[in-house]
């Protein structure tokens, strides 16, 4: 079999972030500083940790500071440059390193996840691709891999779509896609159904996929026929679900953690727990936390 490889990522980006208003009004959510990384740039980083270097963004309406924040900045950097600060201009390096190639292509509607990544076909052409929902960060176990590049490696050995899931409670269902699948190797699963946002009576299993997807090419055509579906979108899951008669799709159970950022509770526990490893604050941000009286 022709091996093929990952080599695009496609961010969705074009969403409201109704959930963080007000400080969603004229920011992007992805913006949102996660200790001091923008949630945007956790992504990118995992995406190039998987060996990914041209990065698609999914835009729309009031997110330019997204473009900006990949972009140089040259009075910030000459600023930098003449007070000889060395570690913070290699801290802006480190953003976009020089390998790392931009792509950006409006959403011109709120029309949904699925439509979001059609806006993208045209740049990803007949290849397969990754899509990554900056929302969920995603952080691998301590001095493994991350969670997409165990993904990707998935995809090396089967060459078809390889999804993240992780089981949630049966009360949650109403949040995820959620697939029926069963084991073909430890951590793998083959899926043999995929429903979009299920009441728990009706969820074929209690396995959601979180923000991060390998997808072959094919999906393209699946998405394209898709009506609207749940709340009236169109859902990249009814196009991988409508996938499945004619290709296999893999679920892995990935090693590492989600944090759900597009919900306020989901957004401080990885603040807390991101805050506590940071090399710079995180002793200091400990002994701060022991001396809180949680009681
Ligand atoms: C989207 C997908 C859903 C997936 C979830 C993961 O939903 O539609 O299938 O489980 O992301 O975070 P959203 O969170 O955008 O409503």
């Amino acid at each position: 079999m022709h091996t093929q490889k990952i080599n695009k990522a496609v961010f969705p980006v074009a969403g409201l972030g109704t959930r963080f208003l007000p400080a969603t009004k004229a920011s992007p959510k992805e913006m949102l500083p996660v200790v001091d990384k923008p949630l945007i740039q956790y992504a990118v980083e995992e995406a190039y940790s998987a060996g990914i270097r041209h990065m698609i963004f999914v835009t729309g309406r009031n997110k330019r500071a997204i473009e900006d924040h990949f972009d140089t900045a040259y009075e910030l950097e000459n600023e930098l440059i003449n007070g000889n600060k060395q570690a913070l201009l290699k801290v802006l390096h480190s953003i976009a390193p020089h390998d790392m190639n931009f792509s950006y292509v409006r959403q011109p509607r709120s029309l949904g996840l699925g439509h979001a990544v059609l806006c993208a076909e045209h740049l990803v052409g007949d290849e397969p691709f990754a899509v990554l929902l900056a929302d969920d960060l995603m952080v691998g176990l301590e001095g493994g891999q991350s969670v997409l590049a165990q993904m990707v490696a998935s995809f090396g050995e089967y060459q078809r779509s390889v999804l993240a899931v992780q089981e949630v409670p049966l009360d949650q269902t109403r949040r995820y896609g959620i697939v029926a699948a069963d084991p073909v190797a430890p951590g793998l699963m083959k899926i043999s159904k995929m429903v979009e946002k299920p009441a728990p009576e009706a969820a074929p299993s209690r396995m959601a996929v979180a923000g991060r997807y390998v997808l072959t090419p094919a999906v393209f055509k699946h998405i394209r026929n898709q009506g609207s579906g749940v709340g009236g979108e169109i859902q990249l899951t009814d196009g991988i679900s409508s996938l499945l008669a004619d290709e296999a799709v893999y679920a892995l159970q990935y090693e590492g953690k989600r944090y759900d950022c597009g919900s306020k509770e989901g957004f401080l526990e990885a603040t807390v727990e991101l805050a506590m490893q940071h090399p710079e604050v995180g002793s200091h941000f400990r002994r701060y936390l022991r001396g809180l009286d949680l009681a």
